[in-house]
């Protein structure tokens, strides 16, 4: 028997939390961001002026009161009882977010976290992140690795974020999330790549609510 968990990992802007969030709703049970762990770690190290390599930054995350707290909407992420859901967001901190995440005890502290928030749902939750299905829970009963066309993943983020699309914010957008997934993917630790027996799903011409019924039924399948 495998962990009762939808793991749902993917590159930038691909709709994971999004596409993990209404999956979560529908099969009822909570929804794990993992990056939104990795977020608050980079924010705590930049508002601290902490450089964001080395083992000060590694301290920092061992010491620091960031919390999963439970909301009727899921976790959400807190540093010292303040949500930071907004801070997590900014340009700033997603600027800096791969190199954090690429050191080894960030990757194990975080894990830590969403195992244990993990552990108090024994009939199941949905994850997404970078590595859930090759190593945070590599024994989830169902993997989805989702993917879609680098150009239509710039244009979704751009309007999720109320940004403009015209060709040239289009293409530094491209270039961002190319250079984010491109240090995802080369670093040495969990790298961003699908499980061998992930499901891949390309969403490049599906709509959110295909995509979310589709994890579903399979969801259900591997549940029952
Ligand atoms: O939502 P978005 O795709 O912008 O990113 P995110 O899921 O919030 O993750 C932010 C960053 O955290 C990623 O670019 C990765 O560097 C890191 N991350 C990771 O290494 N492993 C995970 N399981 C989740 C996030
Ligand atoms: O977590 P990740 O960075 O992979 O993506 P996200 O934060 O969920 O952002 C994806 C955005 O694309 C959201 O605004 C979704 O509503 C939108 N979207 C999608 O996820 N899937 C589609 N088929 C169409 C739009």
């Amino acid at each position: 028997m495998g962990s009762r968990v939808v793991a749902i990992d993917g590159p930038a802007g691909s709709g994971k939390s999004t596409t993990a969030a209404a999956v979560a709703r529908a099969l009822g049970m909570p929804h794990v961001e993992s990056g939104t762990l990795y977020r608050a770690v980079t924010l705590a190290a930049l508002d601290a002026a902490v450089p964001v390599e080395g083992p000060r930054l590694v301290a920092l995350a061992h010491a620091l009161p960031i919390r999963l707290d439970l909301t009727a909407s899921g976790f959400r992420p807190e540093i010292a009882g303040t949500d930071v859901s907004e801070a997590i967001r900014t340009e700033r901190v997603t600027a800096h977010v791969s190199a954090v995440s690429a050191i080894g005890e960030v990757r194990r502290w975080v894990n830590e976290e969403v195992r244990r928030a993990v552990a108090r749902y024994p009939a199941g939750a949905v994850l997404d992140g970078r590595d859930i299905g090759t190593v945070v829970f590599p024994d989830a009963l169902l993997k989805i690795y989702l993917t879609a066309a680098p150009e239509e993943r710039a244009r979704r983020r751009l309007r999720q974020e109320g940004r403009p699309s015209d060709p040239d914010d289009l293409g530094r957008e491209v270039a961002e999330l190319a250079r984010r997934d491109g240090a995802d993917s080369s670093r040495a630790l969990a790298p961003l790549m699908p499980a061998p027996d992930a499901v891949l799903l390309d969403t490049s011409g599906m709509t959110l609510e295909a995509q979310v019924a589709h994890i579903v039924a399979l969801a259900r399948k591997a549940f029952s």
